[in-house]
């Protein structure tokens, strides 16, 4: 399924606006794959059509569904092994010790897409820091697409995605059957809070956080919004956490604030930069 030039460039524009994400020409034969579907199901015929009624849209629902469906929603359970092993072995314990007088973490999943990094931190606390789960522990996650908050919220998933990543003595041990579909159990489910959050629009008052997962999502964006995105992570990451991006991304390439701890399997966290902060404080003073 085709649409017209001028469409295609609208809805590039319409995307870019309400999320960040930049698509390009290339991706055109992508949008005809994924908007297929809803334009099936809003009774149309073509993508002109669709896109021609989420620039009408009064209510914003069709513009809100497109763009969703062109956020590109990829992830597994336990994403990128070296990146597990790292929280595991060096960021989590870390942390634990910082905060074991306190006895609060706070972990916040920014593009958590349909819960699996959520919900893998949390089976990771389970296992390995049994104790710490009797702390006050605030698992955030948050995505622009509200279909992903509410799987997330359910933490149900299908065989398909309980193979991908995800041990098997793990979903004998957090999971429950649920007729054709396994359930995080309710007590690791209760640690989780899913909401709606796009990156790109202010942020509501967030608490400091220890671990902000950010990852496979700056890729969509251009360097503008990237810098608008480290600017907000940059008072909303606790002094001593960890911020963890993808694998291709790194916030280096945008800014000098946070600078890189190598860990093993070549995996790299990011943490405040303390001179950087030490400028900003010569700055305020002068
Ligand atoms: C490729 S998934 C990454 C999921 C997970 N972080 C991982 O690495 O497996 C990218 C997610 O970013 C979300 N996203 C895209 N633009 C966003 C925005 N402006 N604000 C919040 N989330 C956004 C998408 O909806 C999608 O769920």
């Amino acid at each position: 399924m085709t649409a017209s030039p001028s469409t295609l460039e609208a809805l590039r524009e319409m995307v870019r606006r309400d999320s960040g994400i930049i698509l390009s020409e290339e991706q055109d034969h992508l949008v005809g794959l994924r908007l297929r579907p809803l334009v099936a199901s809003c009774k149309l015929n073509t993508i002109d059509e669709l896109v021609r009624l989420a620039h009408d849209d009064g209510t914003n629902d069709v513009r809100r569904l497109v763009v969703s469906a062109l956020a590109t929603n990829e992830t597994s359970f336990f994403r990128d092994a070296p990146c597990f092993r790292a929280l595991r072995e060096v960021v989590v314990p870390e942390l634990v010790r910082a905060r074991s007088g306190e006895r609060k973490l706070r972990v916040w999943s920014a593009a958590c897409s349909s819960g699996q990094e959520i919900y893998s931190v949390a089976m990771l606390l389970a296992d390995a820091f049994p104790h710490v789960m009797g702390w006050d522990v605030e698992l955030a996650a948050t995505d622009l697409c509200r279909e992903m908050v509410e799987r997330t919220k359910s933490g149900t998933y299908t065989q398909l995605e309980v193979n991908r990543g995800l041990p098997v003595r793990y979903l004998a041990r957090f999971f429950e059957p649920k007729r054709s579909e396994w359930t995080l159990l309710p007590e690791l489910r209760a640690k989780v809070s899913a909401s709606v959050l796009n990156l790109t629009r202010p942020w509501p008052a967030l608490k400091k956080v220890d671990l902000v997962l950010l990852r496979n999502v700056l890729i969509y964006f251009d360097d503008a919004t990237k810098l608008a995105i480290m600017t907000r992570l940059r008072s909303v990451l606790a002094p001593d956490g960890f911020l963890v991006v993808g694998a291709a991304e790194s916030p280096r390439q945008i800014c000098n604030w946070f600078e890189a701890e190598a860990m093993a399997g070549g995996f790299v966290a990011y943490r405040h930069r303390p001179d950087a902060h030490e400028g900003e404080r010569e700055r305020r003073m002068r």
